[in-house]
């Protein structure tokens, strides 16, 4: 099998990284292609890609086209796809708001999925939620998901507006998390603390409440109730943030990012 990673920037790179430690793979079967010389300098030095510049090289012989271009580069992309490609091939999109009916109209192909990564895939620790056509068959749904699971884990949605939905929670989400380190490094400052240290107790404080969410089967709310006791210092911040209605907040952040992929995705130039 052999894929084609169109764009080699944040995205494409990283799961072309991730996916040259798939089983599924054998090495130099990944190929990318990038538009930008920089980038195709840069390519050159990591020896396991073949990189191209020309879609007319590499299209015909990939069985899977995997599409990491920002969404305004789409239009002119697919439609120049569209003359190379053959029904068999998979197209797997990350592109933002271009949706399943834009990219089968654009390259004339039927089995095409559609997928929302997110920034932890750097590390592989990503989470990318997808959502496939009906061309595309049980086993290669199969091939996909093992593919996007060497970038962390992976969720199939049934429909796509879950896509734009999971958008609004894991994709935009890890700012969310940030956003929160950054009112408690401030605050760790206020009190007094260095950088360096409130650097320090904010990341093991969130790495340690993650890690004990994962090890166990308990809701935030029982591990909230865990840490808080009547009377004590965390039920003080709890019971500010509650006051400060800081929980709708929050859920309010995560619909207008999935409100906002929704526009994107009727938004002509984002097609
Ligand atoms: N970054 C994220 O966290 C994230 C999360 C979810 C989804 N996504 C999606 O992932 C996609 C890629 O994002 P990114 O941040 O990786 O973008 P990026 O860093 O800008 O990378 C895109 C690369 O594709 C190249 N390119 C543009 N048009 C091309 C073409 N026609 N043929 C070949 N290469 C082309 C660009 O070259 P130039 O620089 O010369 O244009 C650039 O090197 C986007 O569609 C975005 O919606 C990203």
């Amino acid at each position: 099998m052999k894929v084609l990673v169109i764009g080699a920037g944040n995205m494409g790179l990283t799961y072309a990284e991730g996916m040259s430690k798939s089983k599924l793979l054998k090495k130099r079967n990944i190929m990318v292609l990038d538009s930008s010389e920089e980038k195709l300098k840069e390519l050159d030095q990591i020896s396991h890609f073949d990189a191209f510049r020309e879609l007319e090289g590499c299209v015909l012989d990939a069985d899977i086209i995997f599409i990491a271009v920002k969404p305004n580069h789409a239009e002119k992309l697919l439609k120049r796809i569209r003359p190379l490609a053959k029904p068999e091939q998979i197209l797997i999109s990350i592109m933002a708001g271009t949706t399943i009916d834009t990219i089968k109209e654009l390259t004339g192909l039927t089995k095409i999925v559609r997928a929302m990564p997110n920034l932890p895939a750097k590390i592989g620790k990503g989470l990318t939620s997808f959502v496939a056509s009906s061309g595309v068959s049980r086993v290669e749904l199969l091939t996909v998901e093992s593919l996007l699971d060497t970038t962390g884990k992976s969720i199939l949605v049934s429909d796509e507006n879950f896509i734009d939905a999971s958008t609004g929670i894991s994709g935009s989400g890890p700012a969310y998390v940030f956003y929160f380190m950054q009112s408690m490094m401030e605050a760790a400052l206020q009190m007094g603390f260095s950088e360096n240290v409130s650097k320090i107790l904010v990341s093991q404080t969130f790495t340690g409440a993650i890690e004990l969410f994962n090890q166990n089967n308990l809701s935030p709310n029982s591990w909230m109730d865990k840490v808080a006791s009547k009377g004590g210092t965390t039920r003080a911040a709890l019971d500010s943030m509650n006051d400060n209605n800081v929980g709708e907040l929050i859920k309010e952040a995560a619909f207008a990012a999935f409100e906002r992929a929704v526009e994107l995705g009727k938004e002509k130039e984002y097609v």
